[in-house]
Parts: C-alpha cells; sequence; structure tokens
C-alpha cells in the first residue's frame, strides 16, 4: 500500500486514538493468567497484539472478540497448556520477547518464530537473564537471534542487573518471575516503562519497589480476574501532537489517551522547542492514568535530546527528529544506539529519508545532528517496512511542497490501524474548533514540573 500525502491545511481538530499497543500486550497476558474471565475494553486489534492473543490461544486460553476492540479472556489459574506448533511473533519483538519470560518456567516445550525483520533483532537482552534463573532457552538463529527454542524448566528467583534499558527485558523477567521459586528482582539501566509492574498490580499480584527503582515480584503469585480499559496510545497520538506543535496556530486535542509519565516525556521535549502542551489527568482508577492532552502549535527552535530522557521517549523519537527538521536551529539526539534494533535500524532510515525531502542531517552513532528549516519537498519515502519510520515521514510530508508518497505503507497497521482515517480528519477538518485553550486553570501546564 502507499500513502500519499500533501501539505496540511491549518491544524484544529480533536481525536481518539486506539488502544495502547504495549499495554494491550500486557493486559492480555496478565488476564490470561487471572483467575477467572476479564473483559478487557479498548483493546488494540493490530497486527502485533494479534499475534500475542493467537500465541495466547495456542497455549490453551480461551479468548472471545465479540467486536475489535474487545476481549473476553477465560483467566485459566497460570495453566498453560503445550502449544501444538511453533509459535508465530510476527513482526513483534514484544511478543517474543515478553512470550520468553512466561515460557521459560513452564512445563513443557516451545518454540518461538518470527519474521524475517523480528529475526534479526537481538534476543541475548531476554535469554541471559533467563537462562540465570535455570531457564533451558537457546536462539537458534545468528548472533543470538530468533527462533528461540525453550525447553521445559524450574525457574529460581534472582537479582537482575540489566545493562540496558528496555522494559520488554524487564517485562520479561518479571513474568518468568511469576512463574520462579522464591522472589526475582530486576533493576533496569533506565526510566522505562512500567505498564508490567502496574498491569500486575492491577491484577492483584504483589510486586516491591526496591532500590535504584528496581522491582521485586514473588513468585507462584495468581492474578485476579478484573476487567479493564485499555487508554488510547499517546505513542500514537505522538504523530499528531507533533504535527500541531509544528504549525505556528495549530492547535490539538487528543481525549481518553494514555498519561503514564514514563511515556509522556517526549511532551517535555516539545515544552522546549517552544510549544505549549497542558495535560489534564482525568481518571487513575484503572492504575494507568488517563485524560486529555492540547497543544498549541509555534515556530518551534532546536533542542537536545540525551542521557536518561531516550529511554522514556524512545518511540517518539522518529517523529521528534521530524521536529527538528521543522525546528529553526539544531536539534541533536544523542545516546539512542537503541533506535539501531528496532523494527529497522532507524536511525539509518531517518537520516536517508529526511535527505529525500531535502532536510540536513549528519548521522550519529548514537543518534542524528539535524540542522532545521530547510525547506521539505514531496517525495517517495521508504518505510523500511517500520511503521514509525512511515507515520514520521506522512507527517513531515504535512509540511512540504509537493506529494509525498510512502511506499510500503502497511506496516502502519502493525501500531495505528485507524492512521490513514485519522489523516483524513486533519486534511478535511470537518468540525472546526475555536483555537482557545481548552484546559484551563484545571490542571498546571506541563514544563512547570518539566525542565530538568
Ligand atoms: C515496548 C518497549 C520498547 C518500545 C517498543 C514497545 C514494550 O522497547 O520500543 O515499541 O511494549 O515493552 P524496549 O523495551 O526494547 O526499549
Amino acid at each position: 500500500m502507499e500513502l500519499r500525502v500533501k501539505r496540511a491545511p491549518r491544524i484544529d481538530a480533536e481525536i481518539t486514538v486506539p488502544g495502547d499497543k504495549s499495554i494491550s500486550h500486557r493486559a492480555v497476558i496478565i488476564a490470561a493468567l487471572s483467575n477467572g474471565v476479564c473483559t478487557l475494553t479498548g483493546f488494540l486489534p493490530s497486527e502485533t497484539c494479534m499475534l500475542t492473543v493467537q500465541a495466547l490461544r495456542a497455549l490453551g486460553i480461551k479468548i472471545e472478540q465479540p467486536e475489535p476492540e474487545m476481549l473476553i479472556v477465560h483467566g485459566n489459574r497460570r495453566q498453560l497448556t503445550a502449544p501444538r506448533a511453533e509459535i508465530n511473533c510476527g513482526n513483534s519483538a514484544t511478543t517474543m520477547r515478553l512470550l520468553a519470560g512466561l515460557l521459560a518456567g513452564q512445563g513443557f516445550d516451545s518454540r518461538l518464530v518470527g519474521g524475517a525483520g523480528l529475526s534479526t533483532r537481538p534476543m541475548d537482552r531476554v535469554i541471559t537473564p533467563l537462562q540465570q534463573m535455570g531457564a533451558n532457552i537457546v536462539a537458534e538463529g545468528p548472533n543470538n537471534t530468533a527462533p528461540l527454542r525453550i525447553q521445559r524448566a524450574q525457574l529460581d528467583g534472582i537479582q537482575y542487573r540489566s545493562p540496558i534499558a528496555s522494559s520488554q527485558v524487564k517485562s520479561a523477567v518479571l513474568l518468568a518471575g511469576l512463574f520462579a521459586k522464591g522472589k526475582t528482582t530486576v533493576e533496569d539501566a533506565g526510566i522505562t516503562r512500567n505498564h508490567t509492574e502496574l498491569m500486575l498490580n492491577y491484577f492483584l499480584v504483589r510486586t516491591v519497589k526496591e532500590e535504584r527503582g528496581a522491582i521485586g515480584i514473588f513468585g507462584e503469585q495468581v492474578p485476579e480476574s478484573r476487567d479493564f480499559t485499555i487508554p488510547g496510545d499517546i505513542s500514537s497520538a505522538a504523530f499528531w501532537l507533533v504535527a500541531a506543535a509544528a504549525q505556528p496556530g495549530g492547535h490539538l486535542l487528543v481525549r481518553h489517551s494514555g498519561l503514564n509519565d514514563t511515556r509522556t516525556a517526549f511532551l517535555g521535549v516539545l515544552i522546549r522547542m517552544g510549544a505549549q502542551v497542558r495535560e489534564a489527568v482525568e481518571d487513575v482508577d484503572q492504575i494507568e492514568p488517563r485524560g486529555t492532552v492540547e497543544i498549541t502549535g509555534a515556530p518551534l527552535k532546536g533542542t537536545v535530546i540525551q542521557g536518561r530522557e531516550i529511554p522514556q521517549l524512545i518511540d517518539e523519537l522518529p517523529i521528534l527528529a521530524v521536529a527538528g527538521a521543522l525546528a529553526s536551529g539544531t536539534t541533536i539526539i544523542r545516546h539512542a544506539q537503541e533506535l539501531r534494533v528496532k523494527e529497522t535500524d532507524r536511525i539509518a532510515a531517518l537520516a536517508h529519508n529526511l535527505r529525500v525531502m531535502g532536510a540536513q542531517v549528519i548521522e550519529l552513532n548514537d543518534g542524528l545532528e539535524i540542522h532545521g528549516r530547510s525547506p521539505l519537498r514531496g517525495g517517495r519515502i521508504a518505510s523500511f517496512g517500520d511503521h514509525r519510520i512511515a507515520m514520521a515521514f506522512a507527517v513531515a510530508a504535512l509540511f512540504a511542497d509537493g506529494e509525498t508518497v510512502i511506499q510500503d505503507a502497511d506496516c502502519i497497521r502493525e501500531s495505528y490501524p485507524g492512521f490513514e482515517k485519522a489523516l483524513d480528519e486533519i486534511m478535511n477538518p470537518k468540525r472546526m474548533r475555536a483555537s482557545t485553550p481548552v484546559i484551563g486553570s484545571l490542571s498546571p501546564a506541563r514544563g512547570e514540573e518539566d525542565e530538568e
């Protein structure tokens, strides 16, 4: 599929986004382990999340889907059954890494396979801690890549300090810890999304906060079945938030979005770049904060994105690089070498595509240096099979002369099935809104607490 995009009219819109991808994976996995029926609403029916659903069905869990965004999960008190065939994780690293943790301590063998893209991505990051717990897990691909062969094993709790900041690693260890003897503790190398810990707590599994942000979990706990509504994916909203931020006078409201603060660091970056951002958390009843984000655009200026901030906005870096190209001055992204092992080498893909559109970019080993405000021109853009590259350049195209063609845009479905429809709404606003601020004195403007 090709996506054709032209320069945007003035953006003044109110949108919602589909369910959060990371939370959808975790909710269905933990519900499957629970002691009863759980109804999940707002589930993201993307290709990647459906791979996790299919994997759990292959492990004997009954999961009904009366509507695309609703799952009825029949939890089976942690009893999984041996899969009859290998489990296909497609292009979903979250599925493969979380399932590796889940399956490491079972009383049966399993094999996790991935598509061509996933089969080049590093799996040693989960294999190492799982082996330390006593798992019988090996990578069959070259250099510790998929397929993963997992044989029955009994796990013991460990204390693990991850050398990389990765929520997928933390989550794999915590899920394995649920099936291990004693206590398992995992410390991340940075602040990463905390959805696994929160979701375990929501399902009444006890975790302990240890020093330096480490999380401890005791094995042998059975999650208590509960219903859960997944909030909108702030990482999907980020594409439209940047589009509005980069358009002086642009105005966008995103309703019912997840507002977990391990995911919203990019809003702080947009404030540094000059946009006005307000967020109002309206509900925390179901443990994951959710609410409204409002953004008003401005002439953006360049910034430096590095260090501790990186793991907290790792998925927003492609669209922030586009923001850098639209900003005056220089934007530098450093310490982001993890981008090289995402769905594609995102540093190389961003440098390549930004240049195709006329931007000035220097590729660094661990990031990018972008000299902004060169006029962008439309062209043919390769997605490299990466959903976030495709969407980032669809937004760049809203600021370019002429038409831009995003090639191989089908991958967008991996995280944002309604993207094209949302693009259509941005391009043809049916309901014009006044650009006066909507979120008033109810909540502090972000940024007051955000300066570092
Ligand atoms: C994810 C974690 C991140 C992120 C990915 C989803 C998750 O990966 O890039 O899109 O759901 O745990 P890492 O934890 O490897 O950084």
